[in-house]
């Protein structure tokens, strides 16, 4: 946070003005298929940009949103919003995420609308087949995901522990198979915005194993796990989380992994993380069951059932 304090505290208009421009000279030069995908996913601000930006006063908050709307309406193509729909609904940007803003459960900003279902459905047939053992998520940021997957338990009044794993200091330094759109610290965010966004919802959070997920999954997953949600976004994440969940795995358990991008299913898909394919490929060279690609419409999803 200080680098980008240092980096916008001078002249924060000026530099949000910069980094626009940047955006914008980046868009112009893309190919027509990539600004479709573009279209798609849309930008936003990172977390620490916006998080500042929520810092500052809201007549300067007013000048920045109008030059992003400006940005938005150079190209019908082009959207770019704050990572946080609060503060798109608070001065009328447009949303980079239609889908995800109108859908998620709480504000919403990592899983969109086909996730939430493929998760929704998964974890209802464990609930409903009586598949023993804990629900776990491991990558929980802010808990919006885990917050889906809380209410759907609650939906069927489930007693099962649910169970939440994440650093809270954001991803670990990406490897080689990781590609380049990440970087260590991408995604920090804070267990008090999780167990806020839980309360919200007048929901009992969940329990929250803080660290790194080679320090705390061995000692502190559960003993027997029916359904778990794999976000860890890179290879030796995934890799980590396989490794350690699967042989907790009752019968007929259910894994859903986020971000698997199967990019013969989805030509033309931007895929972000692919190291999370790679790490499952390998893990599941020598065991019997496969992992099934689910439809996310633009992004990438899977899941497996212990035999
Ligand atoms: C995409 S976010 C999770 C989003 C969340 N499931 C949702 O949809 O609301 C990925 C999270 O995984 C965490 N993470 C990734 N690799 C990790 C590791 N090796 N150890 C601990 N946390 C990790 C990051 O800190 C980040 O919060």
């Amino acid at each position: 946070m200080n680098a980008i304090r240092k980096l916008l505290e001078p002249d924060p208009i000026g530099t949000f003005r910069r980094i626009l421009e940047g955006f914008t000279a980046w868009y112009a030069q893309l190919d027509g298929d990539k600004k479709k995908a573009c279209q798609r996913h849309g930008f936003y601000l990172n977390e620490q940009l916006s998080d500042f930006a929520r810092e500052l006063p809201e007549a300067t908050l007013a000048v920045i949103a109008g030059l992003m709307k400006a940005a938005n309406r150079s190209n019908p193509l082009f959207k770019v919003s704050f990572a946080f729909d609060p503060l798109n609904a608070k001065f009328g940007v447009k949303d980079a995420y239609p889908f995800i803003a109108r859908e998620n459960v709480v504000r919403g900003l990592m899983a969109n609308v086909e996730q939430s279902n493929n998760i929704q459905h998964l974890l209802s047939q464990v609930l409903l087949l009586d598949v023993p053992g804990h629900v776990v998520e491991l990558g929980c940021h802010e808990g919006i995901t885990a917050l889906l997957m809380k209410m759907t338990m609650a939906s069927f009044q489930s007693t099962k522990p649910l169970w939440v794993f994440d650093s809270f200091e954001g991803l670990p330094a990406p490897c080689p198979e990781d590609g380049e759109f990440t970087h260590a610290g991408m995604m920090a965010a804070t267990q008090q915005s999780l167990i806020e966004n839980f309360v919200r919802m007048e929901l009992e959070p969940p329990n929250i194993v803080a660290g790194w997920f080679d320090d705390t999954l061995r000692s502190q997953l559960p003993a027997e796990v029916a359904f778990a949600h794999l976000d860890g976004d890179l290879y030796s994440s995934i890799q980590v989380s396989l490794r350690e969940v699967y042989p907790r795995l009752a019968r007929n358990a259910i894994v859903v992994i986020d971000d698997y991008v199967d990019e013969r299913l989805q030509p033309g898909v931007v895929n972000p993380y692919p190291g999370v394919k790679r790490a499952c490929d390998e893990f599941f060279a020598d065991k019997p069951e496969k992992v099934e690609p689910l439809w996310a419409n633009w992004k990438g999803h899977a899941y497996f059932r212990k035999l």
